[in-house]
């Protein structure tokens, strides 16, 4: 199945063709970054992954499921940090799962949408979702299959972009499509719903809009020599953010 996705046929391509700007910066991670100071793009997405893997409380031994895994980072991320636990990766794209297996080798990487998890219930202790919840069809149903894999004890653990309270259902959505793909984004009082309904219970919630923000200016600039419109998508984005029209958050519902 080959997902719409813009902005990853952009770095499919610029990484199959050895450009180096892409092979720095996505070596890893494709996701926002968190900048504390100077960092380098590919140096502040591993401090947004590890906020994300300090949040859901990774104990040596356990099974993690990393749900949209791109091309394995946070996983191989956690193999340094957590060598002996069971890693596995989802993916909907076999494009970047081909990259994940040759990058991440020991981690089982599965193809399979998110909305239909093909794993038994009850087989993982933590799940997570690395900035990619908003891609997909259903986040009700995600989350059904989040709590059905999920062990006694377990969490999902991810981040997602948010909108305030009272934002008309949809009115950011279409604005990043054609960069970006299917992108919603939900309030977190509806998380919270959404969460209570499955049984899960929104335990954390951590505002980091502030520290993605420069995020922003390196995609659009980077992807902006490809897809012209990313630079207009990625300057509109970030003038949403500025205002407080939307937010990035780390989210952690405990079963
Ligand atoms: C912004 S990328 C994040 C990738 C990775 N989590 C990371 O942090 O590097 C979003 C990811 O979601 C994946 N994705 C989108 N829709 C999906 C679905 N329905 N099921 C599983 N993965 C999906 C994409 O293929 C992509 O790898």
């Amino acid at each position: 199945m080959q997902i719409q996705l813009p902005y990853f046929d952009i770095i499919l391509a610029r990484l199959e063709s050895g450009d180096p700007e892409f092979v720095e910066a996505f070596h890893r991670h494709v996701h926002f970054g968190a900048y504390f100071g100077n960092e380098s793009p590919a140096e502040a997405m591993e401090q947004l992954t590890q906020l994300l893997i300090d949040l859901a409380e990774i104990q040596p031994g356990e099974a993690v499921l990393d749900v949209g895994c791109g091309f394995g980072g946070t996983l191989m991320s956690l193999k340094e940090q957590f060598p002996a636990n069971a890693l596995t990766g989802l993916n909907i794209d076999p494009r970047q799962l081909e990259v994940a297996r040759r990058r991440c080798p020991g981690v089982d990487f599965v193809q399979g949408d998110a909305c239909a998890m093909p794993f038994p219930d009850a087989s993982f202790d933590r799940v997570l979702a690395v900035e990619c919840i908003f891609h997909f069809p259903s986040r009700r149903a995600f989350f059904e299959h989040a709590r059905r894999v999920l062990r006694p004890g377990g969490n999902l653990t991810l981040c997602d972009f948010v909108v305030p309270e009272g934002t008309p259902p949809g009115s950011y959505d279409h604005t990043t499509e054609m960069l970006w793909g299917r992108h919603t984004a939900i309030e977190i009082p509806e998380y919270r719903a959404l969460a209570a309904e499955v049984d899960l219970q929104l335990t954390a919630s951590e505002d980091i809009s502030p520290q993605v923000l420069p995020s922003y200016d390196f995609l659009g600039g980077l992807l902006g020599r490809y897809l012209p419109v990313a630079g207009e998508v990625t300057r509109l984005s970030k003038f949403f953010m500025e205002m407080g029209g939307i937010g990035y958050s780390l989210l952690r519902f405990d079963l």
